[in-house]
């Protein structure tokens, strides 16, 4: 990511950053508290909204130690002929409404497995949203494909459907689209557009974990979904995925993907079915997954009452937009917590300045994704040898005027990032972020004199 933006990581570990602000800033008294927006910013001198850090992530409960010892103490830690991970599987294809699920070792390699099953590969074309993690470019990629970028809907920040059409050309093969954030992005245009173009669909919900659309769950509508539980997720293993599909010829392809291509009923007996990697998910991270299952909705709903909170309170302020969902997105489990900052609303301070002057509020924001369309890496791919084989100059140049995508470039200098941390503890603590941002709003033209 480039400077001023949390990385990943760094934003996964908000709970860790929040505790170094805490350390750095001056101690605050119980008083100070009820100061509300009036009261001086940190950043100017004042006491901080915050000082405690928010409730850390993954939890740890002994539920979760009783699997994993058990799962060591089966000593099948490989899921040939065990059954945690076979029991996880049966759980999360049952929760999430789809026949089949299969546990890999993380979401990037569920996003590979599902463009194998599909074989899509060189030449052709996967559409995918600007606004994402650069696994879901780096999967398309893997295939020797070219991902073509979709601009977004700065009111949701998913990809926006109405300029979807418009990218299709003779070589796109799958549509790619991203429930950024727990959010849904627009399922019955994209299937239309799908259906009408005979082109499959490949759901990342690796930030949706029981998301839903129209009531059913994100990642069992398109052709496959797919999974991260990555340890910044709202339902963590360290690293880990899924692929899931109610299609049994796509289940078994990604069956027979993950396990060096064997067959799931007859293994070599009659040789290899397909050609096939090892993403095969162990024991221990199945064991850790039912262990956090058994308290993920409880956890889901607290984080969903304080996101409407939040919600409501950040619309009475103004200036920090959250993102909307579409009529149909009828449930949002808010791994990241979306909204668009507005200088006007802030007397034209800068975000880099709000997100400095919030920080030091005891509030970890960060900046949201880079627009990946942009991406210098993308170009030293598409020069490389073996794209060079593939690829002619007279189709990359057809492929780089695609490419544009403004309202992104806008989201990117607009995007707030609230990690789920800050919705999992009370309403209290949502309040203080939304005391925050007033603060900073009423002080804001002697904070940019400070920036
Ligand atoms: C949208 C999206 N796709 C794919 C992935 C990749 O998942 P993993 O980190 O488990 O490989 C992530 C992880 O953050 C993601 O957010």
């Amino acid at each position: 990511m480039k400077k001023g933006h949390l990385t990943r990581r760094e934003f996964a570990l908000g709970s860790a950053s929040v505790a170094l602000i805490g350390a750095v800033a001056s101690p605050r008294s119980a008083k100070a508290a009820a100061l509300g927006p009036d009261s001086k910013p940190a950043i100017l001198g004042g006491p901080p909204v915050r000082t405690q850090p928010f409730p850390s992530w993954p939890t740890l409960e002994s539920v979760d130690e009783g699997k994993v010892i058990d799962s060591l103490r089966q000593r099948k830690w490989c899921r040939l002929g065990a059954n945690i991970t076979t029991e996880f599987e049966g759980k999360w294809a049952q929760g999430l409404g789809a026949k089949f699920a299969i546990g890999v070792v993380n979401g990037t390699n569920a996003l590979y497995a599902a463009l194998n099953a599909l074989e899509v590969g060189p030449g052709d074309e996967v559409l995918v949203p600007a606004y994402t993690f650069v696994a879901t470019v780096n999967a398309v990629i893997q295939q020797f494909a070219l991902p073509v970028f979709v601009d977004t809907d700065l009111k949701t920040q998913q990809m926006d459907t109405s300029k979807l059409e418009s990218k299709i050309t003779e070589n796109t093969r799958c549509i790619m689209p991203v429930h950024m954030g727990g959010n849904v992005a627009n399922l019955d245009e994209i299937k239309r557009i799908a259906a009408k173009h005979r082109l499959s669909i490949v759901e990342d919900a690796c930030q949706a974990h029981y998301s839903e659309w129209g009531g059913k769950k994100a990642g069992s509508i398109g052709d496959v979904g797919c999974f991260s539980f990555q340890a910044s997720k709202i339902l963590p293993c360290g690293e880990g995925g899924a692929v899931v599909t109610s299609r049994e010829d796509l289940y078994d392809r990604m069956h027979a993907f993950q396990n060096n291509g064997r067959d799931r009923l007859t293994g070599t007996r009659n040789g290899y079915l397909y050609q096939g990697s090892n993403l095969r998910m162990t024991e221990f991270q199945a064991a850790l997954l039912l262990g956090q299952l058994t308290r993920f909705e409880k956890i889901c709903k607290v984080r969903e009452e304080n996101a409407k909170h939040l919600t409501a309170l950040l619309k009475q302020i103004g200036g920090v937009e959250p993102a909307g969902m579409y009529e149909q997105c009828t449930r949002n489990t808010y791994y990241v917590y979306l909204a668009r900052y507005n200088p006007a609303a802030f007397k034209g301070l800068s975000r880099a300045a709000f997100l400095k002057a919030i920080a030091k509020e005891g509030i970890p924001m960060g900046a949201g994704y880079v627009p990946l369309n942009k991406e210098p890496f993308l170009e030293k791919t598409f020069r490389s040898r073996l794209f060079g084989r593939i690829y002619s100059d007279e189709r990359l140049k057809r492929y780089r005027e695609m490419n544009q995508c403004p309202a992104n470039d806008q989201l990117a200098q607009e995007g707030l990032f609230l990690s789920q941390t800050l919705l999992i503890g009370t309403k209290q603590d949502v309040e203080q972020v939304a005391e925050a941002v007033a603060r900073i709003q009423k002080h804001a033209v002697e904070i940019a004199k400070v920036s």
